[in-house]
């Protein structure tokens, strides 16, 4: 969660099981973990001189109330809402709630996958969509965001 205001700072929200990257499905999710990935997102934004907040939890309400603060405090919006992706009218809300450029990213390719895992509830919300290309769209997302907001 944001600590500070700031006009450069962007935060970087991570759902259930994201927690277990590196050990879950690596076919599917590769063998970074989350920890490297935020480590790598944390580099980024050093370089493109934005301050950068991560928060990943397996509880809907706890990502909710996240976003809900981030709102006045943060000018980009990197997510992966993982299962609640396919199911969050809740996620969604408080996504617009926030109101600021929003790059949503998967690690796997959701719509080469199961059909339910095909429909998402933040694409049509979301400034972009990043799927399938591993751990470096998180990196590929923030400059996206890093272009948008400057
Ligand atoms: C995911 C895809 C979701 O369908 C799945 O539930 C996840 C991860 C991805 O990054 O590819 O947990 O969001």
């Amino acid at each position: 969660m944001p600590k500070r205001v700031s006009n450069r700072h962007i935060l970087v929200i991570h759902g259930p099981n994201l927690n277990f990257l590196g050990q879950r499905e690596p076919e599917q999710y590769g063998h970074q973990t989350l920890d490297d990935i935020n480590e790598s997102l944390h580099t980024k934004a050093k370089e493109l001189g934005f301050q950068l907040s991560d928060f990943q939890s397996n509880h809907e309400g706890e990502l909710i109330e996240t976003i809900q603060k981030a709102v006045g405090r943060v000018q980009g919006l990197i997510i992966n809402p993982a299962a609640y992706t396919h199911t969050s009218v809740a996620i969604r809300d408080a996504v617009l709630i926030l109101a600021v450029p929003t790059i949503e990213v998967h690690l796997s390719n959701i719509h080469k996958r199961e059909p339910f895992r095909q429909r998402s509830f933040i694409a049509d919300i979301a400034t972009g969509q990043i799927t399938g290309l591993g751990a470096a769209g998180y990196l590929f997302a923030i400059e996206a965001l890093a272009n948008i907001i400057s």
